[in-house]
């Protein structure tokens, strides 16, 4: 436990810190932040207005930091259970539970390493599984809906279990409404070889060559009616644009980097400046908190 962080009474990690920290962009200011070990910390950690933070990588967090405690999943809810389940058959595994909070990109590499396919279109998408299937998190090689069997949900009303089926979910959408905590879910994973799974990573990767590499909440914006809002935004001459410390990706122009210091201010007037150039609507991907 570091100098400045306390334990609330059911024993979650309470501290106040600089949400840029916990952000890709590296952007946004305090909030009272819970970090949960199990069920008994999260009900006490919902009692009071809360957001739920995941891998941060989708997020505008403002300058002047919230006013809501924010909850980060630990402890079971970042654990991976990947043992077939008895609803397995000779073709699919039905996993045990995985975490929330438990980081993609690891989970793909032992999915990579098992020989498990259906979530391969994921494949460089840094979030947590609660973030990514919160929001349906994907490409056109593939997305988290894919390859889920069962989620476990929880608000202050209380913790259910549910089937994917029950919830409508589409391009960078599910129907889960805004802080309700995916805890946990099951996979259905379809059982290939490591090379199968591998080559098919490795396409759905080849198709980020261009991105950035730089600080960034990924996609600022949704494609509209499927085509790129990079190539839109591209095309009105907006590469390079910079405002303060944050600039339009030389390299993708859907993408807005921190140079090194960017503010959330920043980050807006450059999504004002696409909005007024474009013309057209555009739908935002990111989230702006608050
Ligand atoms: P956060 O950014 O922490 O939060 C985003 C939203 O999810 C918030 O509303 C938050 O409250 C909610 N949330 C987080 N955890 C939970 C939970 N456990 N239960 C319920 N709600 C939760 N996205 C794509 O879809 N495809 C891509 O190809 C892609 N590429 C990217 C590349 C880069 C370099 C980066 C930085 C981002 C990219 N993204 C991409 C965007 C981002 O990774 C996704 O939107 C991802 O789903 C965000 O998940 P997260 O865990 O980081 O959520
Ligand atoms: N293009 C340009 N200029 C640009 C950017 C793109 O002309 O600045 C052109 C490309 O040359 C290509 C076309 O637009 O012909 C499509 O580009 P790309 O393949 O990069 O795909 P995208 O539609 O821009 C989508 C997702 C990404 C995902 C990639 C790769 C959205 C909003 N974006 O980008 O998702 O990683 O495909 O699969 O759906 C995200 O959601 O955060 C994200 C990064």
């Amino acid at each position: 436990m570091s100098a400045l962080e306390t334990r609330s009474s059911s024993g979650a990690a309470v501290s106040r810190q600089a949400l840029a920290r916990f952000t890709t962009l590296g952007v946004g200011g305090e909030a009272e932040i819970w970090t949960v070990a199990d069920h008994a910390q999260l009900r006490e950690a919902m009692g009071a207005p809360y957001r739920i933070l995941g891998g941060g990588s989708n997020l505008v967090v403002a300058d002047q930091g919230l006013g809501e405690r924010v909850i980060r999943l630990g402890g079971e809810f970042a654990t991976t259970d990947l043992s077939a389940g008895p609803e397995s058959t000779a073709d699919t595994l039905i996993t045990g539970w995985v975490g929330g909070g438990v980081p993609l990109p690891g989970l793909l590499r032992k999915l990579r390493q098992l020989g498990l396919s259906n979530l391969e279109g994921t494949v460089g998408v840094p979030a947590q599984v609660g973030g990514a299937v919160w929001m349906n998190a994907g490409t056109r090689f593939g997305e988290m809906f894919d390859g889920l069997y069962a989620l476990e949900i929880a608000t202050p009303e209380g913790v259910r279990q549910l089937s994917p089926d029950e919830l409508p979910w589409g391009y960078r959408h599910s129907a889960i409404p805004r802080n309700h905590i995916v805890t946990r879910v099951r996979l259905k994973l379809v059982r290939r070889t490591p090379e199968e799974v591998g080559a098919k990573m490795d396409q759905a990767d080849l198709a980020r060559k261009g991105q950035p590499k730089m600080r960034t909440p990924g996609c600022a914006f949704k494609n509209p009616g499927g085509v790129s809002a990079g190539k839109l935004i591209d095309e009105a001459g907006l590469k390079g644009q910079r405002v303060g410390q944050a600039m339009i990706s030389p390299e993708h122009a859907n993408f807005i980097v921190n140079l090194g210091g960017a503010s959330a201010a920043d980050v807006h007037a450059l999504l004002s400046l696409i909005r007024e150039r474009v013309g057209l609507p555009l739908e935002l991907e990111y989230e702006l908190w608050p």
